[in-house]
């Protein structure tokens, strides 16, 4: 087993405290669906954070709340899609995004009458909380959609392993859609203090090593019929296609959706072995809160039809 390599890091980590429940909550969704022949999809959401203690007070974290898959998952469901949606607790998720912060409160009145107190849903936002509670009521009704969370990065792989060897049943129909913003870097389990650092013992030095990288497995030995969408953010515009291009050459997956921190929710770039597309929002479109994810999953799952529909 190689120093720094994927079997090492499931040797010496353990597995979060709730993975048995996960794992048979995964089971039996990718069962019922595969059993149905329905398609379906992974979608990670959110970031990862790296506890600098084992009893953690402080750890590692990133920017990412969860919008980009907590949106596409909507729009995986509206295509037809069985949806596993994969997420960092707290951060966004599918229908209740919608009314982040105050917005829900906003939308309620209350009556106050004693016992028979009532609340009510204000009369023009009634329109806005219809549709999107039809949908959630839909979805979940149906039973289309899993949520299941993590929150290190530990737990992530952890999660991220179970789901595939439960969706490799599913073969050409399923599609991994891995958009959480995942550490690079970490401190191995052996090196991290089992308890809160103390600012008496001086200014720690922290020595963050290398996660390795989960793509090459998934591609090659966990998910190999599946359709796998990996995600590349960078800050700099001119590294952001040839790494695209770099991660497609070296993992020998689908697509790499590209897209910049600053620009992330009005543009990305599709980027696939043969071509590159961009998908644009327009100052109109950003202002009436159009979502570029309903055009990124619209066309990811045109492309998976045709490679599920691809002779083998
Ligand atoms: O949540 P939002 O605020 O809406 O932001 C959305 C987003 C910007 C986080 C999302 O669109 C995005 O770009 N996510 C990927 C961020 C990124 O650049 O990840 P990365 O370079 O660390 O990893 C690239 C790919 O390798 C990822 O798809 C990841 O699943 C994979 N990876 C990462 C780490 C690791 N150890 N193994 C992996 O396989």
């Amino acid at each position: 087993m190689a120093s720094g390599s994927w079997e090492e890091f499931f040797a010496v980590h353990l597995p979060p405290t709730d993975f048995e429940d996960n794992r048979s909550l995964l089971k039996e969704f990718c069962e019922r669906h595969d059993h149905y022949g329905n398609k379906i999809v992974l979608v990670t959401s959110g970031g990862t954070t790296v506890p600098l203690e084992h009893n953690t007070v402080r750890f590692v974290d990133n920017f990412s709340a969860g919008t980009r898959g907590s949106a596409s998952a909507e729009y995986f469901l509206e295509q037809g899609y069985a949806v596993i949606f994969m997420h960092r607790q707290k951060s966004l998720e599918p229908f209740t995004r919608h009314f982040s912060g105050q917005k829900m409160m906003d939308m309620l009145d209350i009556q106050e009458r004693g016992p028979n107190t009532t609340i009510t849903v204000k009369p023009d936002s009634v329109d806005v909380l219809a549709p999107i509670l039809l949908r959630y009521k839909a979805a979940h009704g149906a039973g289309a959609v899993l949520y299941v969370t993590f929150t290190t990065v530990s737990d992530y792989l952890w999660l991220l392993r179970a789901a595939c060897e439960c969706l490799a049943r599913c073969g050409p129909r399923a599609m991994l859609y891995l958009a959480a913003a995942v550490s690079d870097f970490h401190i191995p389990k052996d090196k991290v203090p089992t308890h809160k650092m103390q600012s008496e013992s001086g200014p720690p030095v922290i020595q963050l090593h290398l996660v390795p990288k989960m793509l090459k497995p998934l591609v090659n030995l966990w998910v190999p019929a599946a359709y796998v969408v990996s995600f590349k953010l960078e800050t700099d515009e001119s590294l952001l296609i040839p790494k695209a291009r770099a991660a497609l050459d070296k993992y020998k997956h689908k697509m790499v959706v590209a897209n910049m921190l600053q620009s992330r929710h009005h543009r990305v770039i599709l980027v696939t072995p043969e071509a590159s597309q961009e998908i644009l929002l327009t100052r109109e479109e950003v202002h009436a809160g159009v979502d570029i994810e309903s055009a990124i999953v619209s066309e990811i799952a045109r492309l998976h039809a045709e490679h599920a529909r691809a002779p083998r």
